[in-house]
């Protein structure tokens, strides 16, 4: 099964490729990014300032540091959107983010990502509407990318039962 949802830590995978949820000026944070960086240790921090920022609806790619103990080859901080009510181009853009890892982790040989649920925690997207918009991008993705294994990784009960139904109407 190239698509994957699964409940746990984000830290904790042994994925090439981990992302994370960044802002656009790459200053480091709390939630999943807090967790990241805890994890791979204060060199990630110093990598993202030497790169300074990247717009809402990219991402960007830096060494795992010490995660790579754990396989995992680069950590892809992706910026989603603040939500603003759903008429601000918030899908697009989310949507972006998504695609943008997707590309990241392929052209640098990852072939398998893990992805924590972007923009749904400090930015405010609702997880109900941020679950079809990632579940779609990843999808049409692996239609191009067949062999990418890909896993979703949220942190909660509540979040993963989103997306599990999100999946099951998504696949018919
Ligand atoms: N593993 C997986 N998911 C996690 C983890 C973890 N260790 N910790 C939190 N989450 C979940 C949250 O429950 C939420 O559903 O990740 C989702 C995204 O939440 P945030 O980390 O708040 O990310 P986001 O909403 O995109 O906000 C980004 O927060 O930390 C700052 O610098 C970051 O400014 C940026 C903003």
């Amino acid at each position: 099964m190239p698509l994957r949802i699964v409940q746990g830590d984000i830290a904790a995978q042994d994925c090439a490729a981990v992302v994370t949820a960044a802002n656009q000026k790459l200053m480091g944070g709390g939630g999943v990014d807090g967790a990241v960086h805890r994890a791979a240790g204060p060199e990630l921090l110093r990598a993202i300032r030497r790169i300074g920022g990247t717009p809402t609806g990219t991402a960007v790619i830096t060494p795992a540091f010490e995660l790579e103990q754990r396989g995992v080859q680069g950590v892809i901080h992706a910026v989603g959107p603040i939500w603003r009510g759903g008429h601000s181009g918030e899908a697009d853009l989310l949507a972006g983010a998504y695609r943008r890892s997707l590309e990241l982790a392929v052209e640098h040989g990852c072939p398998c990502v893990a992805f924590p649920s972007i923009s749904t925690g400090v930015y405010g997207y609702p997880t109900e509407q941020a679950a079809p918009v990632a579940l779609a991008t990843i999808q049409d993705f692996l239609s191009v990318h067949p062999d990418l294994e890909i896993r979703m990784v949220l942190y909660d009960a509540g979040s993963l039962q989103v997306y599990q139904r999100a999946l099951a109407q998504l696949i018919g």
